[in-house]
């Protein structure tokens, strides 16, 4: 793969289009397929906005230079010349499986396919191909092209030739690649849940209102968005499902259990945001509440949010989902967390991480405070994480 390398997309929404962006900006052709001629209609003008704002802003030197790359099209036929195809339509694995099944008719034996999901078995979808061992996960952030992340993540089934491949071609892209087992959440959708759950949790339990907790993690944790206002952004439909797919994905750990208050909201159609309200009412003349800025309940929130995602951390790293640097660098690139949590861990001591955790667990006797055998075995003589 490099620069004369024909780039297909499949999925023209704000994934498809965003990735379409950073490979066309990276130089290559580009084929942007959508099915929905309305949302690829709507991809074109949108790119050529964005393309124009980059110039007028001095980033770019010509829009139409990168606009001339591009191919739009409702017709999978055109990626037939394609020597990489990144899907990025629905999170639906029967439909993804019938696009590999179909895309792999069109395109060359040397063409390499990828994912985008978020959540789904990359080896479930390569299986669905004939050729299995060329298709692998390229997991891009929202938006596409200002997040740095990328994880790449081989099936069981890849080639294990065409991982670094994929880690150059995301360098040549301007990208932060990591590597990431073929796990539920991959690493930053796993590593992440207690951010959320955790806040909720506290919530429910009355130890703390929306506001406090959201205060905590930002003034104390030095978090850029509260765990409530980052949902309410993110949106309940994607965050919820996303955490109910991780949960059963893991067969009912209770690590990842989703909670009520989360699905109620997206019952109501209380989507965050993009709806008006969610946890947060962003209707026009509503007061936001007021934090209670106790520091001693801060760090109380704090301690207890940051100790389930160390843990998290940790345990990946425990079960090789990726190695220390990448999953560090996964939570720092692709959710911008002021810090890695291996490195945040070894800073506040992994002793101290230990006995807050274990602390819940004798509190709570739930399977869900469980401390990482490897944090655990760290904890004795404080070592470090490298
Ligand atoms: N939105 C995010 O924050 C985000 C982040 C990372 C990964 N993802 C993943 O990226 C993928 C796309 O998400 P999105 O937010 O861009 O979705 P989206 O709804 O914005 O866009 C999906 C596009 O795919 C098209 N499409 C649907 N079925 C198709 C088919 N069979 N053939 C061709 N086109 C088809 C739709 O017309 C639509 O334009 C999903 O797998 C999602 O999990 C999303």
């Amino acid at each position: 793969m490099d620069k004369n390398t024909v780039v297909g997309i499949i999925g023209s929404g704000a994934m498809g289009s965003g990735i379409a962006q950073v490979a066309a900006m990276a130089g290559h052709k580009v084929v942007l397929y959508d099915n929905n001629e309305t949302a690829l209609d709507r991809a074109g003008k949108n790119m050529s906005a964005t393309l124009q704002k980059l110039q007028e802003k001095g980033k770019i030197a010509s829009a139409d230079e990168i606009l001339n790359r591009f191919t739009f099209s409702d017709s999978i036929a055109e990626l037939g010349h394609c020597g990489l195809v990144i899907e990025a339509i629905i999170e639906n694995l029967d439909v993804k499986r019938s696009v590999f099944n179909e895309i792999e008719l069109m395109v060359n034996s040397e063409c390499i396919l990828a994912s985008n999901t978020s959540s789904l078995s990359i080896t479930s979808i390569a299986a669905a191909c004939k050729n299995p061992e060329r298709v692998m996960g390229l997991h891009f952030f929202n938006p596409a092209p200002l997040m740095a992340l990328v994880e790449v993540i081989p099936a069981i089934q890849t080639d294990a030739a065409l991982i670094p491949a994929a880690k150059t071609l995301m360098q040549q892209w301007g990208k932060i690649p990591v590597i990431a087992k073929d796990t539920p959440g991959f690493i930053v959708n796993r590593v992440a849940r207690p951010f959320y759950s955790e806040a909720i949790r506290i919530m429910e339990e009355g130890i703390a209102d929306m506001a406090t907790i959201d205060w905590a993690m930002t003034e104390i944790g030095g978090f850029r968005m509260g765990p409530f206002t980052l949902m309410d952004y993110i949106g309940h439909d994607v965050n919820y499902i996303v955490t109910e797919t991780v949960f059963t994905s893991f067969f009912y750990d209770p690590r990842y259990k989703p909670s009520f208050s989360q699905k109620r909201l997206l019952e109501a159609g209380w989507l965050g945001r993009k709806s008006g309200k969610g946890f947060y009412n962003y209707s026009e003349g509503a007061a936001m509440p007021e934090p209670t800025k106790d520091m001693e309940k801060g760090k109380l929130i704090y301690e207890r949010i940051l100790a389930m995602l160390i843990n998290e951390a940790v345990d990946a790293l425990y079960l090789n989902v990726a190695s220390a640097a990448d999953l560090d660098l996964a939570m720092t690139k692709g959710v911008n967390y002021p810090k890695g949590l291996l490195a945040w861990c070894n800073e506040w001591g992994t002793e101290n991480c230990l006995a807050k955790l274990d602390e819940l667990y004798h509190n709570y006797h739930e399977d869900r405070y469980r401390a990482s055998i490897l944090l655990r075995k760290h904890a004795i003589g404080n070592k470090k994480f490298v």
